[in-house]
């Protein structure tokens, strides 16, 4: 076998691969990806089965141990989920010491890495000893990131915060987290809390995309859970990534008030004068993505149950998909819908202000991250992730002598 080590260090050899688009940098037994055939698998589970069948909890639990749970490994995490649900008094006083306008993705991401400075004996930065406390760590960083989520809008409402209560289920919590009020109590239809399970769910893994390589690079440094999953949230941030669920919808409203039906804007993407069509086009997925195919064709059923009919944004959204797929441009580049396609207009329609929707993203990704962190923690032969590049800027110069 050829010991790449050694031909490098002999020819200075490396590979360049741009945007690591064909390179793998770990074996992960997590999440299966055929990007040219649309399928989606955790832990060998197709997703259409997961979304109709299963819930988030019992797919966090899946995507993290390998398994579905039993009945008794089912009780324990959402016991241990509802236990780590409060947050300490200092979470929230640092919540709130956050300037009104502050980005929530920021907000996040402070607030994950502050739960490592709470939390010491999780968060040793010795992969060993972290592993110990796994299932503790998981279920404080699944309870809390909901918790730390609606803390976070409650400040940037000026409402006082409401306190998780113990008899609810975890997108049901959430719910009341975010509206309830003190003197009227928010319960939602099955119907929201089952759109909400659908699209936490949906996000709960997907292989080795940005925020996930960033947890992962951040883990292989020896990182504890908290530091490496707010690193993350900051990778998750970026409009190419997680913060295109509100770009399309800011991308609708805007063609919207343009008053045009999304003809003008595709003409304006495919010239490259315009903005690119978000919500469209995707790294691995040369097809539909099958996690847009699942949203979209439960839709209409969710909007209905929540009262609306006839939403401007979502006629918008589905001429432009009409138009683009039987558009040469988009057609010869294989771009497609994309889970943010339609997502948005579903966080919407749960009443979730668009600045949150990428911190929704977050919430749902967090099985994921942490699964993720788990396999480079576990591997016996971990290396640091370290790639290299290819120099391009200016060859050796002497210093100015009269400077
Ligand atoms: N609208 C118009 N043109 C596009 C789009 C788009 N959404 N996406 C790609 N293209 C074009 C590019 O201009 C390029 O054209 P060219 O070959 O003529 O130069 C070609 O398609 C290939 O695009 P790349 O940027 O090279 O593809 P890449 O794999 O690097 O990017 C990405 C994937 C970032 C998702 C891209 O498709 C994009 O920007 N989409 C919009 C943002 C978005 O929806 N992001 C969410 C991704 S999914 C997620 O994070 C959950």
């Amino acid at each position: 076998a050829v010991d790449i080590g050694k031909l490098r260090a002999e020819t200075g050899y490396i590979t360049y691969d741009d945007g690591f688009g064909n390179t793998g940098s770990c074996t992960s037994a997590i999440t299966f990806i055929d990007g040219e055939q649309g399928i989606l698998r955790y832990r060998g589970y197709p997703i259409e089965q997961l979304a109709e069948k299963s819930d988030f909890v019992e797919t966090a639990y899946l995507v993290m141990n390998g398994e579905l749970p039993d009945k008794a490994q089912r009780a324990k995490f959402s016991g241990l989920l509802g236990e780590n649900a409060p947050l300490r008094e200092g979470m929230r006083r640092f919540i709130q010491t956050f300037p009104r306008d502050s980005h929530p993705m920021a907000m996040l991401s402070a607030s994950l890495n502050a739960l490592g400075a709470y939390y010491p004996h999780l968060a040793s930065n010795n992969h060993q000893r972290d592993l110990e406390h796994f299932d503790e760590a998981a279920a404080i960083a699944i309870s809390k990131v909901r918790t730390i989520t609606a803390d976070i809008f409650r400040v940037s409402q000026g409402k006082p915060f409401n306190h998780p209560k113990p008899d609810l289920l975890y997108c049901e919590n959430f719910l009341h987290l975010m509206f309830s009020d003190p003197y009227k109590d928010y319960s939602p239809t099955p119907e929201v809390a089952q759109a909400l399970n659908l699209f936490l769910l949906l996000h709960a893994d997907h292989e080795q995309n940005c925020s996930t390589s960033t947890v992962k690079m951040v883990a292989s440094a020896g990182a504890n859970l908290f530091a490496s999953v707010s690193a993350g949230v900051n990778a998750l941030w970026g409009p190419l990534h997680g913060g295109a669920n509100m770009a399309v919808l800011e991308m609708l409203k805007n063609i919207h008030a343009d008053g045009d039906d999304g003809t003008r804007f595709i003409a304006a993407a495919k010239s490259g004068k315009g903005d690119r069509l978000m919500g469209f086009g995707h790294r691995v997925y040369k097809n539909y993505d099958p996690r847009a195919k699942i949203i979209k064709a439960s839709f209409h059923k969710a909007l209905a149950s929540l009262g609306i009919k006839d939403d401007p944004l979502l006629n918008i959204a589905m001429n432009l998909e009409k138009v683009a797929l039987s558009d040469d441009y988009f057609i010869q580049r294989k771009l497609y819908p994309n889970v943010d396609f339609y997502s948005g207009l579903i966080m919407r329609a749960i009443g979730i202000p668009e600045n949150l929707f990428t911190v929704m993203f977050a919430i749902g990704r967090m099985p994921g991250w942490i699964a993720q962190w788990r396999e480079v923690a576990q591997n016996p032969k971990l290396k640091i992730y370290r790639p290299r590049q290819v120099y391009t800027g200016k060859t050796k110069r002497d210093y100015p002598a009269n400077r």
